[in-house]
């Protein structure tokens, strides 16, 4: 069974009750089952992961050979860890960069992703549907759209 990825940075643990305005009222763990569900009824095995440490995250990256596709929202290091950036780099894994809140659409540090070159693609600012998405992808393309 092909298997997902899906990686959750620095204070996505505190979802649900971090800047609900912002990031919504779901907490992760309803929103990692509620992905979980629907990968297991389209046949994929989704792992998830979630950690405030950028070497943590870079440990997983560089681990998770038999996975066909990784699905990370890297939080704030999304617009400075170049270390985390290099890491998705180094693994020839398809990897769709997420984000819950618009990133353009908000303070001017947020703008950039550090990330967003090495990946297939990104999604940001469609709450939790941003992660189904990006799951869709990997659904209908297997990861191997020839781009
Ligand atoms: C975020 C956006 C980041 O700028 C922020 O640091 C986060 C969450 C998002 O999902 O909207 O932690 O990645």
């Amino acid at each position: 069974m092909r298997e997902i990825l899906v990686i959750n940075g620095p204070n996505l643990n505190l979802l649900g009750r971090r800047s609900p305005e912002i990031y919504g009222s779901e907490t992760l763990e309803e929103l990692n089952k509620r992905l979980e569900d629907y990968a297991e009824k389209n046949g994929i095995r989704l792992k998830t992961f979630q950690s405030n440490s950028e070497a943590e995250i870079i440990d997983t990256i560089q681990q998770a050979e038999n996975v066909s596709g990784i699905i990370i929202n890297p939080g704030a290091y999304t617009h400075y860890s170049i270390a985390i950036r290099d890491a998705i780099e180094a693994v020839s894994i398809p990897v769709i960069e997420v984000h819950l809140s618009n990133i353009f659409a908000r303070e001017d540090f947020r703008r950039h992703s550090v990330i967003a070159s090495v990946c297939k693609g990104q999604i940001t600012g469609l709450g939790g549907l941003s992660y189904f998405l990006a799951l869709e992808y990997f659904l209908q393309s297997g990861g191997d759209d020839g781009l």
